[in-house]
């Protein structure tokens, strides 16, 4: 403890004698801090040199910066003949949001420490030697989304065997990506120590099967925004999975038969219409559940966990159906609902009859429970549910305003009532005698016999 006081001491009053860019007298105007790792314990400095219209990487990096961050500047060519980047005690590079279109490859070769390096949003189009990555013997993290990539080098990660986290999402190799089952291991060199790997957006339409077999240890796998129709066989180890943005039409029992999987995300998908019996019945494991956006997903199956009833517990803990086309939910789910953390129905057209009443008694439950309105009938139309009345759906409250069926005979019965007394009325006012004396056969009669005679 004392020592690490110390070495903080050392590290705050001596600022300027390990990294250039952090004293008053730099040009470039960083934002330096230091703070505890959380980890290891030990002071690390940080210099935010973000949005400081920088074309060069700074000079001078001294040992002793941990992060370095050159986000949203316009550096181009990382090239090291004329800018070059040297520490041992750099532990995070980032240069997200630069116009990065050519790495050189000896420009990483003197960062032995470095563990995360982000190279997402640049214009990066190509990588024309395997060796770029050569001496990134720590690195654990790497992040190159967002740029023009078209394909990558063989073996390019080879020297990466710490790797565990991968971004490769929204750049073009989306072809090259799916060209065999083994192009991220055998043709790219990624190991089996991958745990997290992000390919979105990259118009993936399937994946070949046994595309993962590698990936003994990959817990998060991220698969948005391509052109998925069904479900891919993913790792069995997997804890999190997002495929949302992506044609699915159908979700069933068949393809989600994962143990381990805590998260499942099925956001934003038009196509999505159908959720089967069952269809998250073997995802022993599974804790959160989104299904948002979906327009066209009408019905959430009552059996799409289990049987819900008072005995059974086997459904997530968190449950987002928010922005579907959602007009009833059967009543059975009250009994998962009980046993929920967090549960968001809003912004879904509910059909608002006798069987969404029920929702009334989850308002401490639901997530925002006022946003729930009512899409049908007309005249209920944006009424929020936990706003519905008795008087609002008579029918469902006989036991106040009787059953409908009642009502009917109690309109029926007075309004007979009405007649009669009318009759009874009309017959008072206008006796029996003098309507049937108009009508008596006499000598103005058609029917009078005095006529007939007549022409006879
Ligand atoms: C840097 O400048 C600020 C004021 O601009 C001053 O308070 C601080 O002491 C200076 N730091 C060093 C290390 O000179
Ligand atoms: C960096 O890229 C942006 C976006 O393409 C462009 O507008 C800007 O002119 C570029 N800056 C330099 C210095 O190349
Ligand atoms: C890589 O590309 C750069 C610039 O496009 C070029 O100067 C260099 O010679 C290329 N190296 C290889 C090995 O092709
Ligand atoms: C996984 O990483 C460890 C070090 O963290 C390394 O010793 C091992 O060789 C790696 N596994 C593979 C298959 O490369
Ligand atoms: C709710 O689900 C149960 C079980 O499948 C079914 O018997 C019942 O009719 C459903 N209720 C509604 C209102 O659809």
């Amino acid at each position: 403890m004392l020592l690490k006081l110390l070495l903080l001491f050392v590290l705050v009053f001596c600022e300027n004698v390990y990294s250039e860019i952090c004293s008053n007298a730099s040009k470039l105007k960083c934002d330096c801090r230091i703070f505890t790792n959380t980890k290891s314990h030990l002071p690390m400095q940080t210099a935010d040199c973000s949005e400081r219209g920088i074309e060069n990487i700074p000079e001078n990096i001294e040992d002793g910066l941990s992060i370095l961050d050159l986000s949203i500047n316009v550096i181009q060519n990382l090239d090291p003949t004329k800018q070059a980047l040297s520490s041992n005690s750099l532990e995070e590079l980032i240069l997200s949001y630069n116009n990065i279109t050519y790495i050189d490859v000896n420009f990483f070769q003197n960062l032995p420490n470095l563990q995360q390096l982000d190279l997402s949003n640049n214009f990066i189009s190509a990588f024309n030697n395997s060796e770029v990555f050569q001496n990134l013997k720590s690195l654990n993290f790497l992040d190159l989304s967002y740029n023009n990539l078209n394909t990558l080098p063989d073996f390019i990660f080879n020297p990466l065997f710490k790797l565990i986290q991968l971004d490769l999402s929204y750049n073009y190799m989306g072809e090259f990506l799916t060209s065999s089952k083994s192009v991220l291991t055998d043709k790219l060199g990624l190991t089996s120590n991958l745990t997290q790997l992000s390919i979105n957006g990259l118009n993936l339409m399937e994946l070949p099967s046994g595309y993962f077999d590698k990936f003994v240890d990959l817990k998060k796998l991220s698969l948005c925004d391509n052109d998925l129709s069904v479900i891919p066989t993913v790792p069995y180890t997997l804890e999190y999975l997002d495929l949302s943005g992506n044609k699915l039409t159908f979700i069933s029992a068949r393809y989600l038969n994962y143990h381990s999987l805590k998260v499942l995300k099925l956001n934003e998908m038009d196509t999505l219409t159908d959720i089967h019996h069952y269809a998250f019945y073997n995802l022993f494991a599974l804790e959160k559940l989104y299904i948002n956006d979906c327009p066209n997903l009408k019905e959430f199956n009552e059996l799409a966990f289990d049987v819900p009833s008072k005995d059974i517990d086997h459904h997530p803990k968190f449950l987002s159906l928010a922005r579907n086309g959602l007009k009833s939910l059967n009543q059975s789910y009250k009994y998962f609902f009980k046993n929920m953390d967090h549960i968001d129905l809003t912004h879904n057209p509910w059909n608002c009859d006798c069987d969404i009443l029920w929702l009334q008694d989850f308002a401490d439950e639901l997530s925002k429970p006022h946003e729930l309105r009512c899409n049908y009938p007309s005249e209920l139309k944006h009424k929020k549910i936990l706003d519905i009345e008795p008087s609002d759906l008579l029918e469902c409250f006989p036991a106040i305003y009787g059953k409908k069926s009642h009502r009917v005979l109690i309109v029926v019965l007075s309004l007979s009532c009405v007649v009669l007394c009318g009759l009874i009325f009309y017959l008072l006012r206008y006796p029996i005698n003098g309507i049937a004396n108009k009508h008596k056969i006499g000598p103005n009669s058609p029917y009078s016999l005095a006529h007939t005679t007549d022409h006879a």
